[in-house]
């Protein structure tokens, strides 16, 4: 494999609340090569988020606790300073949220918008930046873009605005776009362009791309490594054939039956029980263990390890040799 370009090792992130901390991620690792789409699913509430918006300094002010290493390209983001930090994002790495309207700011033209980045990160004169932003625009898909850069956001579709926030995202070439549930608000046929115009920029310029979903079917079409969390911990991670084909992790397991199959009548849909836990304890034991068909003593008293299985894939469960799957 590749050099990562980025690699998280041992995240973990508290918040402090009037009466208790919540621990949001608790001990995240994972990977991203050049190139390479990286899907990270997961329950509402299971720290996706938070796991990205710690490393790129953007998270509340309630930090009681960040711990771990963020290397990207070597760099540790976790030990940058705002400003340092702020060089890097926007430049190096573009961020996508999911509501553009959060992201934009309503009373200045789009077109302003997006050539700020450039500038501001010194990628290129007003000039240069303006014709860019007109091409930019083309580029993701807006029509007429030399009149829409002189809109405001208002003056744009839902779709339209995620576009645009694309086109912010991507103006300095980044090397990693992080794209955190960026089609979620947006009907089915849209949200299917947004991830072709993802797909095409991503082999037109090498880009690797985190996508955060709750959605399998996004994470499924799209990814090349998917890892599954819950509990802000990564309970499977693997490589996209090996995830559609060998998945093991009963929580990996339960979402795969819970989810419904276009065109497939016949799959009998399971829910899986229960809820996520409330994380206001440190995590001495499986997460999963309330809600898993399979739970043993062991998994209430041990909090189970990501261990490797073998072809880039692995999974943290204590009973993962009971199924057939060795630790290597
Ligand atoms: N500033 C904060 N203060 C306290 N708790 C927080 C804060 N930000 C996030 N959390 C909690 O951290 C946990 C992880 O949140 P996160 O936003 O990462 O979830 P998520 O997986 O992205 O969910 P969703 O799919 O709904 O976006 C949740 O329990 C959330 O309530
Ligand atoms: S460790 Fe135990 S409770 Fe957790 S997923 Fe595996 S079998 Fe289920
Ligand atoms: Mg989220």
């Amino acid at each position: 494999m590749d050099e990562p370009l980025l690699e998280v090792r041992d995240l973990f992130t508290q918040f402090q609340r009037v009466d208790d901390v919540v621990y949001a991620v608790n001990g995240m690792n994972f990977s991203v090569a050049p190139g390479e789409v990286l899907g990270i699913v997961g329950e509402s509430g299971s720290g996706k988020s938070v796991s990205v918006l710690s490393f790129l300094g953007l998270l509340r002010d309630n930090v009681k606790l960040k711990s771990g290493t963020a290397k990207f390209r070597g760099t540790d983001l976790l030990r940058l300073g705002r400003r340092q930090l702020e060089d890097i994002r926007g430049r190096d790495i573009g961020v996508v949220f999911q509501d553009p309207m959060t992201s934009l700011n309503p009373v200045r033209r789009v077109g302003d918008q997006i050539m700020e980045g450039m500038i501001t990160h010194h990628y290129a004169s007003k000039k240069v930046a303006l014709q860019r932003t007109i091409d930019l625009l083309g580029e993701v898909g807006i029509p007429e873009p030399q009149m829409r850069y002189r809109n405001y956001p208002f003056e744009f579709s839902g779709g339209m605005r995620q576009r645009v926030m694309i086109a912010m995202a991507i103006a300095c070439e980044p090397q990693l776009l992080i794209a955190d549930e960026p089609t979620t608000a947006l009907d089915v046929t849209v949200q299917m362009q947004i991830l072709a115009l993802l797909q095409t920029l991503r082999e037109k310029r090498n880009m690797s791309i985190i996508m955060i979903t709750h959605d399998f079917g996004v994470a499924t079409n799209f990814c090349d490594r998917i890892i599954v969390m819950y509990a802000g911990m990564v309970m499977e991670s693997a490589p996209l054939a090996e995830f559609l084909n060998n998945s093991v992790h009963p929580y990996t397991i339960g979402l795969k039956s819970s989810i419904i199959e276009v065109g497939n009548k016949n799959k009998e849909l399971v829910p899986i029980p229960g809820m996520a836990p409330v994380l206001t304890k440190p995590l001495n034991h499986c997460p999963y263990v309330s809600r898993c068909s399979v739970a043993q003593d062991r998994c209430e008293q041990e909090l189970p390890e990501l261990l490797h299985v073998g072809n880039e894939h692995y999974v943290a469960c204590h009973r993962i040799e009971e199924v057939g799957i060795h630790a290597k």
